[in-house]
């Protein structure tokens, strides 16, 4: 199974790129996650532009979902909500609604900021995105609050409460995931 990670951060050091990695260690056997890091290269959604060849990172975020089992985000927080960059992207992604590679896609949402409350107005704003793209989003949140003291020297999260609140949420994607194909099956 393979799970795409997106970070909604752009930044090199990233905190939630770091709470992705994190979770990739999680990841029980047979299953693997591949960072996607074409964000920065997507446009701003243009309706003009949306076209049936697509700006080629539009196509290259559409065909690494589609190609993916299921998604985990990663966000942080701006202004209290989504950040432009993946909100833009999402969009992209989500037109024509009937044939977006989200559709029925299972979907975990976390999130990492630096204020006390870890991105959860930003995480819910994510799912209410994904839940209107007709994504499969998972219940359960981690929220990473006062990430600049959450990570050690080689970017991995300390703290094993987050870690379980990490490890929870990644085992039911994968739950949600495996049931999903079953049924398809
Ligand atoms: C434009 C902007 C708005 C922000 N707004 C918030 C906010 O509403 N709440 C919050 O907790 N942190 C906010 N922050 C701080 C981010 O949480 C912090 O930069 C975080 O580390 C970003 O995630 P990253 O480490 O993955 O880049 C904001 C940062 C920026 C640049």
């Amino acid at each position: 199974m393979k799970v795409l990670g997106i970070s909604g951060s752009l930044r090199r050091d990233s905190h939630n790129t770091s709470l992705l990695r994190a979770a990739a260690e999680l990841l029980p056997d047979g299953v693997e996650l591949e960072l996607w890091d074409g964000l920065k290269a997507v446009p701003p959604y243009d309706e003009d532009d949306d076209l049936a060849e697509a700006p080629a990172a539009v196509a290259d975020l559409r065909k690494a979902i589609a190609g993916a089992d299921a998604i985990l985000i990663s966000t942080p927080e701006y202004n209290h909500s989504v950040p432009g960059q993946l909100k833009n992207a999402l969009d992209w992604v989500s037109r024509p609604l009937a044939t977006s590679p989200l559709r029925n896609k299972p979907v975990a949402v976390v999130g990492a900021s630096m204020g006390a409350f870890g991105a959860v107005w930003a995480q819910a704003e994510l799912r209410k995105v994904l839940a209107a793209i007709g994504a499969r989003v998972i219940e359960g949140e981690v929220a990473v609050g006062h990430a600049h003291e959450r990570f050690d020297e080689q970017g991995r999260l300390t703290g094993d409460d987050l870690r379980e609140q990490l490890a929870e949420v990644v085992d039911g994607l994968v739950t949600v995931t495996r049931a999903r194909d079953l049924l398809a099956a």
